[in-house]
């Protein structure tokens, strides 16, 4: 491990056997997490050749079982998004394209960093789990078309552990390790199709669109390479997407949009464009036009809710919460965060935001901290928007006075103020094919 270690470090490129050694035996427990740590931290500076992000991608895929889930139904669809703040797109696209009758067997992971994990947010309702045995994952998918598995001792296990340190130790934001991690889950649950959300700006890994593009034709390639239908959108995060960020909160507003009930026009419109091209990818709708319209229709007759309630429960969660979201974890103090001036919101640090959440509690600063699942802000203030001194930006939710008025100035500190008009942020930047 030494030798591999100093390789990287020295810019070298690892062969596959040292890609496969390394993987096999940090899976199994020989390999400690600082020397794992360290070659992640040399993969981080140093990166790694085209060669050696497939050789890691396709070691991780089959450092567990790989699905293949032909003898159970006849095509399955999942998507990812390499990571934002206030991303919970999976809670409802996936009922959404399950109720078109295209089962989603869904890969998840935690929170990353600065941003927020499917499985925590999921985890918000009392008694869920994302622990899948191989019949549940199966059965689930036969009988209602939708599941919602973590990295398990079975399914590429070696990205929950190298995620768990990646997370923990600055080594989240490189372009090799988040397409190894994102598309090893992706084959080893047995997709035929995958749409991926590859996210750019201020809260994402990749801050430029020139690197997000970079993430995406990888990862694309990777995907259709190993046989999968796979594109990729490259979407906006230079602000947090809805207004609702931490576990709890992102459920309610999952299950608001689920309802119509007055959703974020941005989180909307985003859940369209992949459930959109979900569909497409599945050869439901002949044009994306057609799909949204067939997205929108599940939504609004109520069958998507009934899907993700039946996710829900058959995942051993609480179906009363989604009946009544209040029944979800609520914090004891609840704030709300005033404009300092009058001006125009001209950009916001949403990396600082992510982290303000976690801070709050809604993430982990250590591996395996537990989370504080009611804790998080609602904050519907845009890019754009002309605010008066004394408006009410949004609203903080925690478990104690100083952890909220804390939050409170980091998300004051992240906004940058103009006098002059600013324009809107494109939600979108094109697709990768
Ligand atoms: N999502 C993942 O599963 N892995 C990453 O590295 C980033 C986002």
């Amino acid at each position: 491990m030494i030798d591999i270690i100093e390789k990287k470090r020295d810019g070298e490129a690892l062969s596959r056997d040292d890609i496969r050694g390394f993987i096999t035996d940090y899976t199994n427990g020989t390999i400690p997490d600082y020397q794992t740590a360290a070659l992640l931290m040399a993969i981080y500076f140093n990166s790694m050749s085209r060669e050696e992000i497939v050789e890691l991608t396709m070691a991780i895929a089959e450092s567990g079982d790989q699905l293949d889930l032909h003898d159970t139904v006849p095509f399955v669809i999942d998507k990812h998004s390499s990571g934002g703040v206030g991303d919970k797109t999976t809670l409802v696209v996936q009922p959404i394209v399950a109720a078109c009758s295209v089962p989603v067997g869904k890969m998840s992971g935690r929170g990353l960093g600065l941003t927020g994990g499917t499985l925590d947010k999921m985890e918000a309702f009392t008694g869920f789990s994302s622990a899948l045995s191989m019949p549940q994952f199966k059965q689930q998918l036969v009988e209602m078309g939708t599941a919602l598995a973590g990295q398990t001792a079975v399914l590429a296990p070696a990205d929950g552990k190298l995620y768990a340190l990646r997370d923990v130790t600055g080594t989240v934001a490189s372009i090799p390790l988040i397409a190894a991690s994102i598309m090893s889950k992706k084959l080893a649950a047995g997709a035929d199709a995958i749409v991926l959300d590859v996210k750019t700006g201020s809260g994402a890994f990749m801050k430029t669109l020139e690197d997000a593009q970079t993430l995406a034709r990888i990862m694309v390639d990777i995907g259709n390479d190993a046989g999968r239908k796979t594109v990729a959108i490259l979407s906006d995060m230079n602000q947090p997407l809805g207004h609702a960020v931490g576990n709890a909160l992102e459920v309610k507003e999952a299950l608001a949009t689920l309802r119509d009930d007055n959703p974020p026009a941005d989180f909307w419109a985003h859940c369209l464009e992949v459930a959109g091209n979900m569909l497409l990818l599945a050869g439901k709708a002949e044009t994306l036009d057609e799909a949204k319209k067939m997205a929108t229709a599940v939504r609004n007759n109520g069958s998507a809710l009934a899907k993700f309630r039946q996710m829900v429960v058959a995942q051993g969660g609480d179906g009363a919460q989604v009946d009544n979201p209040d029944l979800l974890p609520q914090s004891p103090v609840v704030e709300n965060i005033i404009a300092p001036r009058d001006g125009v919101i001209a950009a916001m640090d949403t990396g600082a935001i992510g982290y303000a959440s976690v801070h709050l509690g809604a993430g982990r600063m250590k591996k395996g901290d537990p989370l504080d699942y009611a804790a998080g802000f609602v904050l519907p203030c845009k890019i754009g928007d002309v605010v008066k001194k004394g408006d009410e930006l949004g609203v903080v939710h925690g478990e104690t006075a100083v952890k909220v008025q804390q939050a409170q100035q980091e998300i004051l500190n992240a906004i940058t103020w103009s006098n002059d008009p600013v324009a809107r942020l494109p939600h979108f930047y094109g697709l990768v094919p």
